[in-house]
This record gives structure tokens, C-alpha cells and sequence, in this order.
């Protein structure tokens, strides 16, 4: 017996290093962590409980019978992080470059399904060469399946990528389809299509890092939602949007007690927001001084900076909160903006986390390049979002709040269930400049002294028409609020309304404007 559990611990031993200390050491190299320091940083302590150590792979094609690959070149299994159960892989580089073969695939499912049968979020680290070229269309059948999951899972549980190294080909569609996706600078790529074959087929030359790099994808594409300078800080972030969302979509967000007052006040408030209506600031200093703690985790935020999404906490339970950026474009919504703040919306609803809404917004961007690039079809991605959302949803309008944009941005026409606006929130058509230009033309255009008519309408128009009581008076305003109240407010607004009940009518699925 005694040799039988030598084995054991040899074999265990033998698969633990991976494609062996040279390949280890070149990771190390990169600066990149091997598959398994990874997930011993990421669970905690002694959590981790490996599944299917000893896979292997069964295609003998293009001499890859007389390979050993430990592991299968992938790590899975279960651990927890701050006590919570999770099911994680990840892909071994040093093994066959983390490639993607049936077996892998297989070993991943298997984690896949565990992870939804238990109610528990996933986590994936990424670092592979894509699909195991020796093994043609049965790696491809792996790639399959593992899309075919991430889909009928969506929704029902946290699925988070995390990318760690080279990810091409249809590796990137397995994170595409999963809820947040984290980078790491100078370390992580993501493309369909590599430089080389871009060059032989468009001619274009760019490097890998400006392709696909974690710039690129944080800022340009949208495709990733975090970026941080090494893996110590990203798992630290994981562990951080971790503490705001449940298990799976049958739980509440985790609540946090917290030591700040519920009934603070803020006199600052009064002033952060400037008194012009295009006076730019920062929308997240007022987050900053509403949230608990002053501790949000702002989601995207290199990418479509005009609207500022992310999580905070009120009076201990989790939000998510949407705001316009005055800072960036005016805070107006267009095509990027409205795609980033639909798919956070849309997250939230599926967990059960409450919308906080923050309104200062001009309208939609004016423009060609947006019309041809379908604002209309983008847009509607946040109106429906926003219908279709049955969590609690809070709104404050702060300053500017016209047109189409206010619609959008949770009014009450759209469900929304508080709606507060401050003294000075302007809720109306359009602008006064705009409005007055459009039904004065005539007589600013006839008069003698052209200017001062202007003025006078646009005053005229800015006393009757650019303040919140219009809106109130017909109850799409609930209260008009002192800005130093705003938190208090909010909080109680939110215990009133935490068990919501809402349900969407019976239906396949609705048909989102995608
Ligand atoms: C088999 C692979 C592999 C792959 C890497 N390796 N990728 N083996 N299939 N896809 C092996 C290498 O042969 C090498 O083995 C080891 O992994 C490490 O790779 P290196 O090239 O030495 O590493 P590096 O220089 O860091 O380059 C990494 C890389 C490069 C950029 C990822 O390996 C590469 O370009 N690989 C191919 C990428 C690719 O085109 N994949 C297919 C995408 S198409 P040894 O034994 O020498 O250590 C796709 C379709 C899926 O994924 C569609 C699903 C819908």
C-alpha cells in the first residue's frame, strides 16, 4: 500500500510543475505568476480544492500522443475568497502554452457547471495560445461548449474573466460573453486576428500591445472593464467588486455595515455642482460624498468617460450608480456611453442590485458619425434597460436634465421609483439658449436690437420652463431636495423600497435593441 500512496504524491507532485521549472522560470521572466501561484493568491489560505488533476488529453494527431501535458494544461477547481464559495480555472502556460484541447475544455465544463448547479460565481484566469492546434475541430467543439455555458449562465451567476497573458482567436469570446473582464497591463492581450495576419491582410501595421493590449480594450473597444499595473493589484480588485454583488442571481448583494451616519449631511454640496449650467466638474466627487465611506469602484473607467458607471454603498447595501460626467463631452450620452451604462444596468437587474441614477445631461450627441453609427439603435439600449430594470431605482437630477436624454436617464416615465431633483436641476425639452433660438427666431430676427430680445426670451424661458417645479407639479418629480440632504434622502428612499417586488410580463425573452 504504502508504494500506491507514494504514487499518488509523485504523480500529484510531477502534474503540480506544470511543463517543468525552465518553462516556470520564463514565466516568472514576464513577470507573469504560473496557473497555480494564481489561484493561491486569489483564494484564501488552504481553500483550494482541485478537480480533475490527473486529465488527459486522447488525440494522437501531429505527434501529440508522445506529448505529456500536465494537468492538461489548465488548473481547476473550488475555493473560497472572504469565506464566499467560488469555482475557478486557470490555464497553464507553461503546459503546451495553456493551448485548448478537448480535455482542457472538458475540465473546464465540468468547473462550469459545478459552479452553476451551486449557486456560486466563476472566475476564469486566462493565459493560452488558443485552441490546441493538433487537435483540430475537437478543440473547437471545447471552445463550443464553454460558450454555450457562459451563455445559459448569464445571469445567474458571476462570471468574471480575468486575462493574464495572450488570449486570440476564439479565446476572447469565452470572456467576451462573461460579465466583467480584468487586464493587466503590458501582460494581457486580447484579438481575433494577431498583428501578423492583419498585416498580410489589410496591410496594417500595429504592435501587439496597441492591438489588443490592456490600453486598448479599457480605453478604445469597451471590451474590458478594469486595467491595473500588475496581477497582486488585479486579484486585490476582484476581491473588491467580489464584495459588492451576490453568489447568484436568487441572493441579495452582500450588506456592509457601515460606520458612517446615515443621516450625514453635506453643506458642500451646494457648491460642488457650479451654479452655470456649462460649468464643468467632477461627477464623482458628489458619489464620493453621498456613498458610504466614500468607497466606490468605478467600473470602466477609461472607456466612454462621459457617463461614469460603478458600485458604492448605501446605508450598507450595495447600488449601482450611473451618472453623467459633466467633465467629459458635457455629460451628453452617445453611442459608447449609452452601450457602457446599458450592460452595467443590466448587470445590476440580474443581481438584484439596486440603480442609483445621477442626472446632469445635455441630451444626445449631435453629429453624423453618431447618427450613421446608429445612436438611435445604441440609444435604446439604455431606455429599454431601464424599463426592463425591476430592482429598486433611485434618481437624482442634479442640474440639466432635456429631452430625450431625461426620458433616458431613469425618470419616472421609465419606472424609475424615487425621483429627486435639486433646486436648481433644469428639466425640460432643451436648453433655454436652444429653445428661445427656435420659437423666438421670428421676432429675435425682426427686432431692432436682436441681442437683447434674445436675452430677455432666453431668461423668459429659463424662469418658466428650466426648473424642477414643472415636472414636480405633475408628480414626475417626487420631492425637490436641499444637495446637502442628498444622502440621508437617498437612504431612506431605499429601505423603503429594498424588498421591491416587481415582475416583467410572462415572456421568452425580450428582443434588447442590440
Ligand atoms: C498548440 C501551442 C499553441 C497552440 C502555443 N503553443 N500556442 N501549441 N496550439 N495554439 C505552444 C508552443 O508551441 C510552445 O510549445 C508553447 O506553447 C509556448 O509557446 P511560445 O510560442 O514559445 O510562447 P510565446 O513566444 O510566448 O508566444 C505565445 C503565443 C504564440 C503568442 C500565444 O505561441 C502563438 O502565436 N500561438 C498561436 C496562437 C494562435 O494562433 N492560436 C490559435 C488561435 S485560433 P513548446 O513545446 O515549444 O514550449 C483559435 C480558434 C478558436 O483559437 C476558435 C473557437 C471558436
Amino acid at each position: 500500500m504504502d508504494d500506491k500512496f507514494k504514487e499518488l504524491k509523485e504523480k500529484r507532485e510531477k502534474i503540480k510543475l506544470g511543463g517543468g521549472q525552465k518553462r516556470i522560470d520564463k514565466q516568472h521572466d514576464k513577470g507573469k505568476y504560473t496557473a497555480r501561484e494564481r489561484i493561491d493568491m486569489l483564494l484564501d489560505d488552504g481553500s483550494f480544492q482541485e478537480i480533475g488533476m490527473f486529465v488527459k488529453h486522447r488525440v494522437g494527431d501531429l505527434g501529440l500522443d508522445e506529448k505529456e501535458i500536465p494537468g492538461e494544461g489548465v488548473v481547476t477547481g473550488r475555493g473560497t475568497i472572504n469565506g464566499r464559495n467560488i469555482f475557478v480555472f486557470a490555464q497553464d502556460f507553461t503546459a503546451m502554452g495553456g493551448s485548448l484541447g478537448e480535455m482542457h475544455a472538458k475540465k473546464i465544463w465540468k468547473i462550469m457547471d459545478l459552479a452553476e448547479k451551486a449557486g456560486a460565481p466563476l472566475i476564469g484566469l486566462n493565459d493560452s495560445g488558443g485552441a490546441r492546434i493538433q487537435e483540430g475541430v475537437h478543440s473547437l467543439s471545447g471552445y463550443g461548449g464553454i460558450f454555450y455555458r457562459n451563455s445559459r449562465n448569464s445571469g445567474v451567476i458571476p462570471q468574471l474573466s480575468v486575462i493574464l497573458g495572450p488570449c486570440a482567436g476564439g479565446a476572447v469570446y469565452s470572456p467576451a460573453l462573461t460579465d466583467f473582464i480584468f487586464m493587466v497591463d503590458k501582460t494581457s492581450k486580447m484579438f481575433i486576428t494577431g498583428p501578423q495576419v492583419i498585416k498580410s491582410v489589410t496591410g496594417e501595421e500595429v504592435s501587439a500591445e496597441d492591438l489588443g493590449g490592456g490600453m486598448a480594450h479599457n480605453q478604445f473597444s469597451g471590451v474590458a472593464h478594469f486595467l491595473d499595473d500588475n496581477e497582486d493589484a488585479c486579484f486585490d480588485r476582484i476581491k473588491k467588486l467580489l464584495s459588492f454583488i451576490p453568489d447568484n442571481n436568487m441572493q441579495s448583494p452582500p450588506f456592509k455595515e457601515t460606520s458612517d451616519p446615515l443621516d450625514r449631511t453635506e453643506e458642500v454640496l451646494r457648491t460642488t455642482v457650479p451654479e452655470s449650467p456649462n460649468k464643468a466638474y467632477d461627477i464623482r466627487d458628489v458619489i464620493e460624498l453621498v456613498v458610504d465611506d466614500k468607497d466606490f469602484l468605478e467600473v470602466q473607467p477609461y472607456f466612454a468617460a462621459n457617463v461614469v458607471v460603478g458600485f458604492a454603498r448605501l446605508g450598507g447595501h450595495s447600488v449601482g450608480i450611473i451618472a453623467n460626467q459633466p467633465k467629459v463631452k458635457a455629460g451628453c450620452l452617445d453611442i459608447d456611453s449609452s452601450d457602457k451604462a446599458a450592460r452595467f444596468i443590466r448587470f445590476c437587474d440580474s443581481f438584484n442590485i439596486p440603480l442609483l441614477t445621477l442626472t446632469d445631461v445635455p441630451g444626445y450627441l449631435p453629429g453624423v458619425e453618431q447618427e450613421h453609427g446608429g445612436v438611435i439603435r445604441h440609444g435604446a439600449k439604455l431606455l429599454y434597460s431601464y424599463s426592463e430594470a425591476t430592482v429598486p431605482k433611485l434618481n437624482v437630477i442634479l442640474r440639466k436634465a432635456y429631452g430625450g436624454a431625461y426620458i433616458a436617464m431613469s425618470s419616472s416615465h421609465l419606472g424609475g421609483d424615487y425621483v429627486f431633483a435639486w433646486p436648481q436641476a433644469e428639466i425640460a425639452v432643451m436648453g433655454p439658449q436652444g429653445a428661445a433660438n427656435i420659437i423666438y427666431r421670428k421676432e429675435i430676427k425682426n427686432a431692432d436690437n436682436p441681442e437683447e430680445v434674445r436675452q430677455e426670451k432666453i431668461d423668459e424661458y429659463r424662469e418658466s420652463f428650466a426648473n424642477p417645479y414643472q415636472a414636480a407639479a405633475q408628480g414626475f418629480v417626487d420631492d425637490v431636495i436641499l444637495p446637502e440632504n442628498t444622502r440621508p434622502e437617498l437612504i431612506r428612499a431605499l429601505e423603503s423600497i429594498k424588498e421591491k417586488k416587481d415582475e416583467l410580463p410572462d415572456k421568452k425573452h425580450g428582443n434588447f435593441p442590440v
